[in-house]
């Protein structure tokens, strides 16, 4: 029956939430891998084995915010608090362009330093600079208006993941917060223009599979150009410190099922998969993922943008990070591409944007060899 739906799930691209639910609470380690298999004959049609790297600059670690999950939550007295400067943010792009990564992703807490204007200038400064570089924003909830003018400016994409699609475990993990106002940002971001991406977390406390059937009907719906999911991990600090992380076989069913759902999504194997298995990105890359985000921030700051404990990559060098992950990209079977790597659907209806695979990268000058 498990292997009847899969194949089901992969000839329509939907599958109703019956059998969604029927395939998470029967899957076992076989039908797991028939169902990596499916996913991964659908990003071969969509990506190929191509994956797309993305300069990830954590440039705050101020929120105003109190995720209860989240390790840089505002009442989270012990975070060391940090924010880049606007040459410290420039710096990090030069960086990455030199080390072939096409597009930025700026990430930080909900902070309110970081308002338009500062943005603003930051976007431009980037776009001048590097006009055929992509930028994607991870900033949290802001006004309609807000949005729109950070895309006026140059921004070309917006992660926000969802977190949780049971409006009851979302409001549980964020007291005071309104699980509408978050989807009200996704289709606000979606309406003005943005390549934008919701997500998810898998194994958070409480949640069940019904919740992440909840999960994936939400995204089919929403139809993301990217989907963030990686798996909760306890972070010592806060009141979820005690509860065990969401688990590698959980979070790659996921991914796949997301991959079958949509066939053209950007799907990052992400730095939370990696943290809790040594190769959980190369599990994810095998199970529909297309996309990885190495650090290029500072290494003095890694540390401190600690959203949960044991997370990897916190002490290597940017230039370190990149080779390491090419190397496991290859070893996984797949090739990195040099491109500001659009979502194949975008790109389609946006044919005049370059996508650029001018493999121009030296690494090894770079390291100083
Ligand atoms: N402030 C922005 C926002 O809320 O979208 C972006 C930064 S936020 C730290 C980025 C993502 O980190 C969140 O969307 C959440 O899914 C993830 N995250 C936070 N705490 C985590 C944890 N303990 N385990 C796994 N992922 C976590
Ligand atoms: Fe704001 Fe985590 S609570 S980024």
């Amino acid at each position: 029956m498990l292997e009847k739906y899969i194949d089901e799930l992969y000839e329509k691209n939907d599958l109703d939430d019956e059998k969604l639910l029927y395939i998470l609470e029967n899957i076992d380690d076989k039908s797991r891998e028939y169902l990596v298999d499916k996913s991964h004959k659908t990003r071969m049609k969509t990506y190929g084995n191509k994956v797309f790297m993305r300069g990830l600059i954590e440039f705050t670690n101020y929120c105003k915010k109190n995720c209860e999950y989240c390790g840089i939550q505002n009442k989270n007295r012990k975070a060391d608090r940090y924010r880049l400067t606007y040459e410290q943010i420039m710096e990090c792009a030069e960086i990455g362009d030199r080390l072939g990564y096409k597009t930025y992703v700026l990430q930080g807490g909900e902070d309110p330093y970081f308002n338009d204007e500062r943005m603003i200038e930051i976007i431009k400064g980037i776009k001048k600079r590097f006009p055929n570089n992509a930028i994607t924003l991870s900033l949290g909830e802001r006004s309609y208006d807000s949005y729109k003018k950070m895309f006026d400016a140059g921004a070309d994409r917006y992660l926000l993941r969802h977190e949780t699609a049971s409006k009851e475990l979302y409001e549980w993990l964020h007291p005071g917060e309104v699980f509408g106002d978050r989807i009200k940002c996704l289709y606000n971001l979606k309406e003005i223009g943005y390549q934008f991406g919701a997500g998810f977390m898998v194994g958070l406390p409480c949640q069940t599979n019904e919740d992440l059937v909840k999960d994936l009907r939400f995204v089919k719906e929403i139809e993301p150009h990217m989907c963030g999911i990686g798996p909760f991990i306890p972070q010592k600090e806060t009141s979820l410190g005690e509860y065990s992380s969401g688990t590698l076989e959980d979070t790659i069913t996921m991914l796949a099922l997301v991959r079958l759902l949509l066939p053209n999504v950007l799907l990052p194997a992400t730095t939370a998969l990696g943290s809790i298995d040594k190769v959980g990105r190369e599990k994810g890359i095998k199970a529909g993922g297309n996309v990885v985000m190495p650090n290029l921030s500072p290494t003095n700051v890694r540390e401190k943008y600690a959203l949960y404990d044991g997370k990897i990559c916190t002490g290597d060098e940017a230039a370190e990070c990149r080779k390491c992950i090419e190397r496991r990209i290859n070893n996984a079977g797949f090739e990195i591409a040099v491109t500001r790597g659009d979502n194949v659907k975008w790109s389609q209806e946006n044919p005049h944007v370059p996508q650029y695979d001018d493999k121009i990268v030296d690494i090894n000058g770079i390291l100083g060899f």
